[in-house]
């Protein structure tokens, strides 16, 4: 079983895959774990996140420990990923581990769980159940600004906006595997919905889908 979320940045896929996984006992997998890993690494070698020979080496080099730490989360970071995220060649190399989780999920669990904006369109297209969340782009930035504060104080709304803005369209825009609700897809607009109601929502599909499977 593969549950994809897709939707654009700071939509609150990651929250709401990490749950939905925990309550099926899946894997999840953030797939934009995979993109930020890349452009950081990029970054760390004062590379520029566009340069392809640059991205599509620090993509074919990422190991486990490139995926972790806080320092992944900034907006700069989010930037870079998608800068890389729009190489062809890029993606190409990092669809293996994608599918691979997915269709053998790691320790023996029944499923798995995938976020990230192509899930449901490029890396899972036969996905059974899919979920496209958005939101508007000043709600969105208002979420990524409260949680940008909690780790620095310094953090700027108008900015975190501008930067949310940027990359919805270059993430939209891009030739490969852009965002875009795949057309078999549930949409659910989180505008008026907090985290909880969300949860609530895509849990009730997944039960009406898998009841239907019986
Ligand atoms: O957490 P947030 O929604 O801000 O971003 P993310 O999911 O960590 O993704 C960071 C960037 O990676 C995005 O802006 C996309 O350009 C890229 N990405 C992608 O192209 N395809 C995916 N499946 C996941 C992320």
């Amino acid at each position: 079983m593969i549950i994809a979320i897709d939707g654009p940045a700071a939509s609150g896929k990651g929250t709401l895959a990490r749950r939905v996984a925990e309550a099926m006992d899946y894997a999840y997998l953030d797939t934009g774990l995979l993109y930020r890993a890349t452009g950081a690494k990029v970054l760390a070698e004062n590379g520029d996140p566009a340069d392809e020979a640059a991205a599509v080496a620090a993509a074919e080099n990422l190991s486990a420990s490139d995926l972790e730490g806080e320092a992944l989360r900034s907006e700069e970071v989010g930037t870079a990923a998608s800068k890389v995220a729009a190489i062809p060649r890029v993606r190409e190399v990092l669809l293996d581990f994608q599918r691979t989780l997915a269709t053998t999920p790691p320790g023996g669990k029944r499923g798995a769980v995938l976020d990230g904006r192509d899930i449901g369109t490029v890396v899972c297209p036969e996905a059974p159940i899919k979920f496209y969340l958005t939101a508007s782009v000043e709600e969105r930035a208002n979420r990524r600004f409260k949680q940008l504060q909690e780790k620095n104080p310094a953090a700027i709304y108008e900015r975190v906006l501008k930067e949310l803005e940027e990359r919805d369209a270059r993430d939209s825009a891009r030739d490969v595997a852009p965002l875009k609700m795949a057309d078999d897809a549930i949409h659910i607009d989180t505008d008026r919905l907090n985290a909880n109601a969300v949860f609530d929502a895509v849990m009730a599909h997944i039960h009406t889908h898998m009841g239907a499977d019986d």
